[in-house]
């Protein structure tokens, strides 16, 4: 087990991915590392869990290089959100990496991301970024997007890992890769779960015992789409079916469940057919979680 080096500021970080370059160039004479890509990217705001441990172990079968982010970006965070509160646990972070395999860890301070204080020029995401998240969390994307480009620029990989679990933020992304012509491929990771079906979230640790139970209600929800879908019910259909688990749980507050076009987070009508998106977000004591599910609609005769 190697401990990655762990890099604060930008100035370590190229020292670290120069100094990996080399090694990697003298692995790469004496193995026949075939069909790896030389460096994959795995964005987080650390406080790190199995569901993050399953982007960096693709990376880490997808190419020689693994380079892991860990920052909690203050841009992305709206006024009266828990940006003081989020979690910060580095050295358990690190631990946990070095049990995957990571190479280097890029934990920066607010200082060395944005010197000078916040940026002037960012990224906006559009309408896209304004609609579901992005309404109850103005700006938000516009945070997510810049700080993931500026990582983009700072660490240079060929692939880059992100969880379906943040399914519009996915989006987000392929769109600012697609319109910016970033050379970068985005590789896109199915959401881990515990056994109970919670999908994991660095904001589970703010859950009591007895919230986590009603917690479950979000994936009890899309479950109930899926499944509804799945004995024929059209998409709107299938979401009556969840919002109704919703009702029998009054301490959760739904924010939104849709279900939408996988393409354009629209929402499905009466007549559409084909792999949609079930999207719900909702608020647990002062706890918000989002969760999401592929629903499959079956075309009627
Ligand atoms: P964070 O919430 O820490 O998530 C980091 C990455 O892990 C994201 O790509 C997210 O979708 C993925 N992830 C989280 N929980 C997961 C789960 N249960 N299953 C699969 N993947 C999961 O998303 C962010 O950080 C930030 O917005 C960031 C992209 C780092 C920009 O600041």
């Amino acid at each position: 087990m190697t401990v990655p080096h762990v890099a604060h500021t930008v100035e370590e970080l190229n020292r670290l991915l120069a100094e990996l370059d080399e090694q990697t160039e003298h692995t790469e004479r004496t193995d026949s590392a075939g069909g790896l890509a030389h460096r994959a990217v795995v964005m987080t705001m650390g406080a790190l869990h199995a569901g993050h441990m399953e982007l960096v172990d693709r990376a880490r079968a997808a190419a020689r290089q693994v380079v892991v982010t860990v920052f909690v970006n203050p841009l992305q965070f709206g006024p009266g959100e828990d940006y003081e509160a989020y979690p910060r646990v580095l050295d358990a972070d690190v631990a946990l990496l070095a049990e995957h395999g990571a190479d280097i860890v890029f934990a920066p301070e607010r200082e060395d991301m944005y010197p000078g204080g916040d940026p002037l020029v960012r990224v906006t995401s559009g309408h896209l970024g304004t609609i579901l998240e992005g309404s109850f969390r103005p700006g938000h994307f516009d945070g997510v997007l810049t700080v993931v480009n500026k990582l983009m620029h700072l660490v240079r990989p060929q692939l880059a890992f992100f969880g379906e679990k943040d399914a519009q933020q996915l989006l987000l992304i392929k769109r600012m890769v697609k319109d910016f012509n970033l050379d970068v491929e985005i590789r896109p990771v199915p959401i881990v779960r515990q056994e109970d079906g919670l999908a994991l979230s660095s904001r589970n640790s703010y859950l009591s015992e007895e919230e986590r139970v009603t917690a479950l209600t979000l994936s009890r929800a899309l479950e109930a789409a899926r499944d509804a879908a799945e004995q024929g019910s059209n998409g709107p259909e299938a979401r009556e079916a969840a919002v109704a688990v919703f009702a029998e749980q009054p301490q959760v507050v739904l924010d939104y469940l849709v279900i939408v076009d996988p393409q354009t987070i629209t929402d499905v009508t009466n007549d559409y057919a084909g792999k949609a998106l079930a999207l719900v977000a909702a608020r647990v004591g002062t706890t918000r979680l989002i969760d999401n599910m592929h629903v499959e609609i079956a075309a009627r005769a």
